[in-house]
């Protein structure tokens, strides 16, 4: 256990900045459960962020739709959380894709967006990846 604390904190003291902690213990709390520690999410049922999930900032809708997913929008994390969690995630999990011009997300932002629901968001994550550069 103790072994596995020090990987753990070896492992993301590079993000360890006081929001960056703060957004980790989140993404470990409230996302991990499908998406997996290191964002590599379950095959058929939890798409991949890892080497994925800037992609979709490269696309029309795509930078709202990663707040409008169910497990974003209908975490318990409020706004400014969120936010957090979801520049986390880029950073940490999609550095590759992430534009050199990206703005990371604020509060505002996510208010914004939130309360879309997607009809289906299977379907439109789809009609998204469509538009992804190979
Ligand atoms: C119950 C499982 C589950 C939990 C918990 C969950 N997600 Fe997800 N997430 C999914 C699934 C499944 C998708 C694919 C789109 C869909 O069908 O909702 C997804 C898609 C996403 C996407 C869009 C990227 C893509 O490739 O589709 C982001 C961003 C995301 N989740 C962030 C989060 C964040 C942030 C949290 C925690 C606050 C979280 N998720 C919690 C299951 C989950």
């Amino acid at each position: 256990m103790l072994r596995l604390a020090c990987i753990l904190v070896l492992t993301f003291l590079p993000w360890a900045s006081a929001s960056g902690q703060t957004a980790r213990t989140n993404y470990l709390l409230n996302c991990m459960g499908c998406h997996l520690m290191d964002g590599s999410g379950t095959r058929d049922k939890v798409p991949s962020l890892k080497g994925e999930v800037a992609r979709f900032l490269h696309v029309d809708g795509g930078r709202a739709f990663l707040i409008q997913v169910p497990g974003t929008s209908q975490s318990r994390l409020n706004d400014a959380e969120t936010a957090d969690v979801l520049n986390y995630i880029l950073r940490a999990f999609d550095p590759g894709h992430l534009p050199d011009s990206f703005i990371p997300y604020t509060e505002e932002e996510v208010a914004q967006h939130r309360g879309t629901q997607l009809v289906d968001a299977m379907a439109r994550r789809a009609e998204l990846a469509a538009g992804f550069q190979k």
